[in-house]
């Protein structure tokens, strides 16, 4: 049985995930606290995604002790927008309020789409379909958010907006985030809290204090970008380059 800790909203304790042979998750224990914007890195194939997908109860499979107080609501990589269904309707899709369709319209309103309400998903860039994705989720007012990589496929630019987006939205809600991201630099600027998923388990964490906006050259964060670089097996040459976890797929 599962103990709910007060002022939690995730409380995990020696999960453990087995696909065959193999232990993708062992023994991985974490606390996420209401309103934290956590940051998850690891090589690929270190078992973010199955950690997320247990999280979200998308995964029966995993052993252990996992509770979770609240909603979630989890956004993917690629949006997931069912093509036969417009903006709107996509957004409001599983709402049982009766007011589903004017909640959908305000948190298209955040994410800056109202314009596109009407549209067909496939007529989207990729930006706006993340946007219409976040605005998904946000709509369930989740009290734990998961981000898979939602960011990877867009481009520089538009991924700078989306993250400030992102931290708007998340000041305004103020949900717990858990953001898996391949991009050092990505989980420095956002997060509160860098974890390293490495052997099942997180083996490295970084506390981040700095005040947001925050920029990539802020002296605490040049020194977390080599620690979280040595803890991901990848030789630091901090602020030489954007840094990405290898087996990323920017
Ligand atoms: N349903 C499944 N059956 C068998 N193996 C699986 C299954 N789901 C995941 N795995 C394996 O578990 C490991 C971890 O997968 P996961 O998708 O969690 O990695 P990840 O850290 O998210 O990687 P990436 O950064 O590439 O997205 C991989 O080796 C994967 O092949
Ligand atoms: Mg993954």
């Amino acid at each position: 049985m599962a103990t709910r800790v007060p002022g939690r909203v995730a409380v995990i304790r020696g999960l453990t995930r087995r696909f065959g042979e193999r232990a993708v998750l062992d023994g991985l224990d974490l606390d996420i606290a209401p309103g934290e914007f956590i940051a998850l890195l690891g090589r690929s194939g270190s078992g973010k995604s199955t950690l997320l997908r247990a999280l979200a109860g998308l995964d029966g499979g995993a052993e252990g002790e996992l509770e979770v107080t609240g909603s979630v609501a989890v956004a993917f990589q690629e949006p997931r927008l069912v093509p036969w269904k417009r903006v709107l309707a996509n957004v409001a899709l599983g709402l049982a309020a009766p007011d589903a369709a004017q909640r959908a319209r305000r948190a298209l309103a955040e994410v800056g789409l109202t314009e596109r309400a009407g549209a067909w998903p496939l007529t989207l860039s990729g930006g706006e379909s993340q946007r219409a994705s976040l605005a998904r989720a946000l709509v369930r007012e989740p009290g734990l958010l998961l981000l898979d990589e939602p960011f990877s496929a867009l481009d520089a630019l538009t991924r700078i907006t989306v993250h400030q987006l992102v931290l708007r939205l998340w000041e305004a809600h103020r949900p717990a985030v858990l953001l898996v991201t391949h991009d050092v630099d990505e989980a420095l600027i956002l997060a509160d809290r860098v974890l390293v998923l490495q052997d099942g388990k997180i083996a490295h964490e970084e506390l981040i204090g700095a005040a947001r906006p925050r920029h990539r050259d802020h002296p605490d964060l040049v020194s977390m970008r080599d620690r979280l670089l040595t803890a991901l097996g990848v030789g630091s040459e901090a602020g030489t380059a954007h840094q990405t976890v290898p087996g990323g797929r920017r």
